[in-house]
């Protein structure tokens, strides 16, 4: 059982998500999705998502290639979450290129090219919704 874990805030699902998610099983059998929570989207992210915690989560466990979502809290738990959950591969898309090579200590490291020209902040400006926690 090959085993992979990735990250992310997942809100206003879309396309570019979905493609992640499906090569991100598609390197193993069990993809587990660590998901920011709402207070980890404030306070560390300078995001305001459009759907709570539970709404996203909901969203990501009726996909048919995620077996499970954890809640990501901090920038810290990567490391306890890959010795806990017994993770293989971490994977994320490449807009973190680079940025956790120190996991590479604990198991394989892939960063996915990202699916152009779509993105939740795209989709929010397109439509005129503010997505960070600046005060209008
Ligand atoms: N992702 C991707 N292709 C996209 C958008 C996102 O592969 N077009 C990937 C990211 O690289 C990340 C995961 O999907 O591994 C979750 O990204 P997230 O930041 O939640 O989505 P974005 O659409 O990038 O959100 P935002 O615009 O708020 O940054």
């Amino acid at each position: 059982m090959k085993r992979i874990i990735t990250y992310g805030t997942y809100d206003l699902l879309h396309y570019g998500h979905i493609n992640l998610l499906k090569r991100a099983k598609d390197l193993g059998d069990y993809l587990i999705v660590g998901l920011s929570t709402d207070e980890f989207n404030t306070n560390a992210k300078n995001k305001k998502t459009y759907f709570p915690y539970e709404v996203r989560k909901q969203l990501l466990e009726s996909l048919r290639f995620v077996d499970l979502v954890i809640p990501e809290e901090n920038w810290e738990q990567k490391k306890t979450d890959i010795v806990k959950y017994e993770a293989d591969v971490f994977v994320i898309g490449d807009d973190w290129a680079g940025k956790f090579d120190e996991l590479k200590e604990f198991c394989e490291v892939v960063y996915l090219p990202r699916t152009p020209e779509i993105s939740t902040s795209k989709i929010k400006s397109d439509l005129g919704i503010n997505s960070s926690n600046q005060k209008e």
